[in-house]
């Protein structure tokens, strides 16, 4: 049985003067992310995934845009125009306490809030889900992803062997 749409989710933000819609993923919008990953250079698209995968393939995208909305909760962004420009990821651990949140804003439209705003939507839900922290996986290269979890009160944690830094928020 698939997985009810959570509609309540949905709402509208303004960003920069334009309306967007920050929705939960849908099925349908395979081609939407495609069409978003053209916009996304090479190294963003390695930063999101942990230099673990080369190209959006069909299967990555079906991974991405098939979820239950309760483990896994994903939300875009879209424009008036009706394409995706950012999109965020939360997914529950195991112990239910904890989520690992991903996040990605289209290259050409970064260093305007969007992450930003973003990410302190992705927090809002994680707090009225009841998670007690929320963490990510973020490349040690990648400025950019760390100064905005800096920004947003998370803090690093060391993780040995591996060339990522793993930050981390308390919510209650
Ligand atoms: C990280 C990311 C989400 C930031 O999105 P964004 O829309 O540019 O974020 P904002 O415009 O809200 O910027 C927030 C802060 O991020 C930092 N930042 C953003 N772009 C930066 C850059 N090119 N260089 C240094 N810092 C940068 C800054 O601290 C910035 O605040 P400032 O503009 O006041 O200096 C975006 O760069 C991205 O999608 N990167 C690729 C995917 C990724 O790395 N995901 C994280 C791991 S899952």
């Amino acid at each position: 049985m698939s997985p009810v749409y959570p509609s309540h989710l949905i709402r509208q933000v303004l960003w920069r003067g334009e309306r967007l819609l920050v929705r939960p993923v849908r099925l349908s919008d395979a081609a939407g992310y495609a069409a978003a990953a053209k916009h996304c250079s090479l190294e963003d698209l390695s930063f999101r995934l942990l230099r673990g995968v080369r190209e959006i393939s069909q299967a990555l995208i079906a991974r991405f845009t098939e979820i239950d909305y309760d483990e896994t909760m994903a939300f875009v962004a879209e424009s008036v125009k009706g394409e995706i420009v950012a999109v965020t990821r939360l997914v529950q651990d195991s112990c239910r306490r904890s989520a690992e949140y991903a996040i990605i804003v289209r290259s050409d439209l970064q260093r305007q809030g969007l992450g930003t705003l973003m990410q302190s939507l992705l927090l809002d839900y994680a707090a009225g889900r009841g998670f007690e922290e929320v963490w990510g996986l973020i490349d040690g290269e990648n400025r950019k992803a760390l100064k905005l979890a800096a920004q947003l009160g998370f803090r690093k944690g060391f993780m040995a062997g591996v060339p990522f830094v793993r930050v981390v928020k308390a919510l209650s």
